[in-house]
């Protein structure tokens, strides 16, 4: 297991977002979140990446007691978030959005400024944004990018850190049908090629089924499913979550 989630609550005042949710990521696997709005699913990946510390219970990363470590010290371990919401500097170019980000985890950093032109760091950034057809847009400020391209740019930025374990947040929000059998594909393709562990919030059914190993249902906080793409579309509760519970 490359991720263990082991018992974790986490409340906001008098609302229980999560309760004692439990599952493990191996290495290599798709795996994916779903569950109506409002039911837990960002919430819980900001505890695993650091940014809310869980009320209970534990999150191992490679073995390692991560739950209440800082987003960055995560971050250096070898996981990366992308957020629900676009998150990318938008005054900045595209390159240089992911350029601070591949700066951050190149060796022997010293002055920010003496990185900055490394060509080593440089030629990580350019595949990066060759991978996502993005390379003609690198001078582009990225609030000129369309949504789609945004979106793209943030898990350039979130693989430029170079992770080992990728968490996607609704990465296809916003797109287009065609888009999103675009992204899926192209998503799905960097993952393989890189080897990396994947765990995936997503709205899209279609998309869920066709990209996941393991898939876990999350309803008002608590896990009520996990299985493979095939179990959980037959599941009796998590029929009833996704026709009774939400707008999904
Ligand atoms: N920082 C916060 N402070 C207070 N309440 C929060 C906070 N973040 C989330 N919540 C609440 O926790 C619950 C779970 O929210 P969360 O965003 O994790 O759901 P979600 O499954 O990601 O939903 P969606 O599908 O709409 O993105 C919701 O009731 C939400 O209002
Ligand atoms: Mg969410």
């Amino acid at each position: 297991m490359i991720l263990e989630v082991d018992d974790v609550s986490k409340r906001f005042g008098a609302l229980a977002a999560l309760t004692r949710v439990s599952f493990g990521v191996e290495a290599g696997q798709v795996f994916s979140v779903i569950g109506p709005n409002g039911a837990g699913k960002s919430t819980l990946f900001n505890v695993v990446s650091g940014l809310f510390a869980p009320n209970t219970g534990r999150v191992r990363f490679r073995g390692e007691d991560i739950a209440g470590l800082p987003p960055e010290r995560v971050n250096r371990l070898g996981l990366a978030k992308t957020f629900q919401i676009t998150n990318v500097f938008p005054e900045i170019s595209v390159l240089d959005n992911v350029r601070v980000a591949a700066q951050s985890r190149a060796p022997e950093s010293g002055r920010p400024s003496s990185l900055w032109r490394r060509p080593d760091v440089d030629g990580t950034v350019v595949a990066l944004l060759e991978a996502f057809g993005l390379a003609a847009r690198g001078e582009a400020h990225a609030k000129n990018l369309s949504h789609g391209e945004q979106r793209y740019l943030e898990i350039c930025v979130a693989l430029a850190t170079s992770p080992t374990l990728l968490l996607l947040d609704e990465p296809t929000a916003g797109m287009t049908p065609g888009e999103t059998r675009d992204a899926t594909a192209l998503i799905r393709k960097v993952v393989l090629e890189r080897g990396l562990t994947l765990l995936l919030i997503e709205h899209d059914m279609s998309v869920v089924m066709g990209i996941s190993d393991r898939v876990a249902v999350l309803h008002f906080g608590e896990k009520i499913a996990e299985g493979t793409p095939d179990a959980i579309r037959h599941d009796p509760r998590v029929i009833e979550a996704y026709l009774g519970g939400g707008d999904d």
